[in-house]
């Protein structure tokens, strides 16, 4: 797995705040210090100042007290050290006021200079004068003082000047610290704000969906925009939940559909008629694998054809040229003819090679991608559901797993269904056997039933269900002596009781079973009549079943139109004129009216199917 880093690291920001609170802290410290410091210094210099005052002071009440008095040189020796004490202080005020990182104004230098200069160029040179005079120093004290006087106005002005500097350094000292505890706060605020907004919520949030996810709705997701470790790991859950809500909502669509499928077989057992079971795996396929189009194809090996047999959905006029075949002519090379040969299913996208002689007629379909899967059962395959849909990615890994027990079922509901089927014209085929000259009569009555069926509005169901149970309507005739059967004139009268006898003796052989109750009711009711003139126990109208009173009308057809040893084959012309306007023997009054008008207009393919399978 590969790391993911972090656009805007939050452990890099914390370094960066954490850097940035210690420098606020080292600005803070330095310049206290400086401040403190300077306060410090300045106060010195008041106090020197005060002290130069003093001195002068001091240097004025010497000169004016001494002055005079015998003993001069003492005077003069005092005079000088004070006179030093003051250059002293002067000079030590000048040197600490020039320090290159003195926060003093350059005027106080200034003004310190102009007392130096004075001092020294007119109160020290006075002072000499004045030692140095002998008889009246009035007027040398005189101008002494008054020289004295102006310098300690000047010192007083530097003093005041000093002090309110201090002020003011105070001032800036005290708007320092709450300028610093400001900041300090406000850098606090908002570290506080951030690791609420950017950490602690989302770790919340975070806390909140997973628990929720827990619960078991993967439906949540976080939104988080920035780009820091905390994103990432909300990135990473939102990818999380989705991954695991597709996971569950594929398992239980998984689960779901194998539940339809199962109810699937189940609903397939109910049914009995091949045609039923094929188009019921259409019908079904459709709406369970989501496809837009499907037929069912069965493969006769023999000839290397395959058949449809069945088809739903849109667009199955696609259906209606298309040859296919299970050879290796380009017909067979398709997927119907390759998953036949390979047993495999195949998957193919409208733009794949395979899809090539089929190509413009399913994309003008709307067709982009297609899925022929092998229908195997115990003989080998059998033949091939072909599903189409309009979305090229539409066969995806788990759907096509589910196609796959899809098919298996729908071959072995094949398999079962064609084995009734098989079992079924065994037993209707055991019934001819002494029943001369029938042919394809089996399959011709399930076919002309079948029509009846459609022509009436019976639902598809029960079409392929009287095609199919309708060949037993004979079967009673294996009780019938195949000297009766083929007997080439008229019957006697006994013989009539027993032939009369046949519905019930097929019903007999058919018996209880729920599969084949309409092949009973056809075998004991298909030569009732509807005016009650027929047998075995001249129900009429709606008292016969429906089932026989279709069988009664293709049954009688398709002996007229047979040769039989005891009579000869009539044309179709003939064939409708007997049963619409009666030959005595048999007359119109002997069908249901409505169905005898269904004939009436659907005969001609009453005709065709007679040709179609003759023989
Ligand atoms: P099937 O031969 O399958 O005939 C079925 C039904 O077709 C007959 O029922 C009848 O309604 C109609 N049908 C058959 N041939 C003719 C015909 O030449 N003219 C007319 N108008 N209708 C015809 P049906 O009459 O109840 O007969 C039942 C079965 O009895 C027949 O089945 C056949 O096996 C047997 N059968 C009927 N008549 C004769 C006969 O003259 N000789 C022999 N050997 N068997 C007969
Ligand atoms: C085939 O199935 O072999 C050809 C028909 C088609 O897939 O359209
Ligand atoms: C019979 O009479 O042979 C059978 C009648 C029936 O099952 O109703
Ligand atoms: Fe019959």
């Amino acid at each position: 797995m590969s790391r993911v880093v972090a656009k805007r690291s939050i452990i890099n920001l914390h370094i960066a705040v954490s850097l940035f609170m210690l420098t606020l802290v080292l600005v803070y410290v330095f310049a206290t210090t400086i401040f403190i410091t300077h306060l410090n210094e300045s106060s010195r210099l008041v106090n020197m100042t005060g002290s130069l005052r003093a001195r002068t002071y001091r240097l004025e009440v010497t000169v004016g007290v001494r002055a005079g008095t015998p003993n001069a040189g003492q005077l003069s020796g005092m005079v000088a050290s004070q006179v030093h004490d003051v250059e002293q202080v002067l000079t030590e005020l000048q040197g600490i006021l020039s320090r290159p990182w003195s926060l003093h104004k350059v005027e106080l230098l200034r003004e310190v200079y102009q007392l130096d200069l004075v001092f020294r160029s007119e109160l020290h040179p006075l002072l000499v004068q004045l030692l140095a005079e002998r008889g009246d120093r009035e007027p040398s004290l005189l101008l002494f003082h008054q020289q004295a006087g102006m310098f300690v106005a000047r010192v007083d002005r530097l003093i005041a000047a000093l002090q309110e500097h201090n002020e003011i350094l105070a001032q800036r000292f005290q708007l320092l610290q709450i300028a610093f505890v400001a900041c300090f706060l406000g850098a606090l605020a908002s570290i506080a704000f951030y690791v609420r907004r950017r950490m602690i919520e989302p770790i919340l949030m975070l806390n909140e969906a997973s628990q929720t996810m827990m619960e078991g709705d993967f439906s949540v997701r976080l939104s988080y925009a920035a780009k820091d470790e905390i994103g990432l790991l909300c990135t990473a859950f939102n990818h999380a939940t989705s991954s695991l809500e597709r996971l569950f909502t594929e398992n239980k669509k998984t689960s779901h559909d194998l539940l339809l499928l199962t109810n699937i077989s189940h609903e397939m057992l109910q049914l009995t008629s091949p045609g039923g079971v094929y188009r019921y795996i259409c019908d079904r396929a459709l709406d369970l694998l989501g496809v837009d189009m499907v037929w069912l194809g069965l493969a006769d090996k023999e000839h290397s054809t395959v058949m449809q047999v069945a088809h739903a959905g849109d667009r199955a006029d696609y259906l209606e040229g298309l040859v296919v075949t299970c050879d290796d002519q380009s017909t067979g090379l398709g997927p119907t003819g390759s998953a036949i040969r390979t047993r495999q299913p195949v998957l193919c996208r409208y733009d794949d090679e395979r899809f090539g002689p089929w190509r413009a007629q399913a994309e003008q379909a709307g067709f982009r991608s297609s899925l022929a899967l092998p229908l195997t059962a115990k003989e080998g395959v059998i033949g091939t559901l072909n599903l189409y849909s309009s979305s090229v990615t539409h066969f995806n890994q788990q759907l096509l797993e589910i196609c796959n027990v899809y098919a298996l079922q729908a071959a072995a509901m094949i398999e079962n269904v064609r084995l009734i089927e098989y079992i079924v014209f065994a037993l209707a085929r055991a019934a001819e056997a002494n029943d001369e000259d029938t042919g394809n009569h089996l399959l011709r009555v399930g076919e002309y039933c079948a029509l009846l069926a459609k022509e009436a509005g019976l639902p598809p169901a029960y079409e392929e269900m009287i095609r199919f149970q309708a060949v037993l309507h004979d079967v009673g005739k294996i009780h019938v002596d195949p000297g009766i059967l083929k007997k080439a004139g008229p019957l006697t009268d006994d013989q009539w009781g027993v032939m009369r006898e046949h519905p019930r003796f097929g019903a007999r052989i058919i018996g209880d079973h729920s599969v084949l109750e309409m092949a009973k009711d056809i075998a004991l009711s298909h030569h009732e009549r509807w005016d009650g003139s027929g047998y075995p126990f001249g129900l009429r109208g709606e008292e016969i079943p429906l089932a026989a009173r279709l069988m009664n009308i293709a049954d009688q057809y398709d002996a007229l139109r047979s040769q039989r040893v005891y009579k000869p084959a009539f044309d179709h012309a003939t064939v409708c004129r007997i049963m619409l306007e009666g030959d005595g023997r048999t007359m119109p009054e002997h069908f249901d009216p409505a169905l005898l008008a269904i004939f009436r207009r659907s005969a001609t393919q009453f005709g065709e199917i007679y040709d179609r399978l003759q023989g």
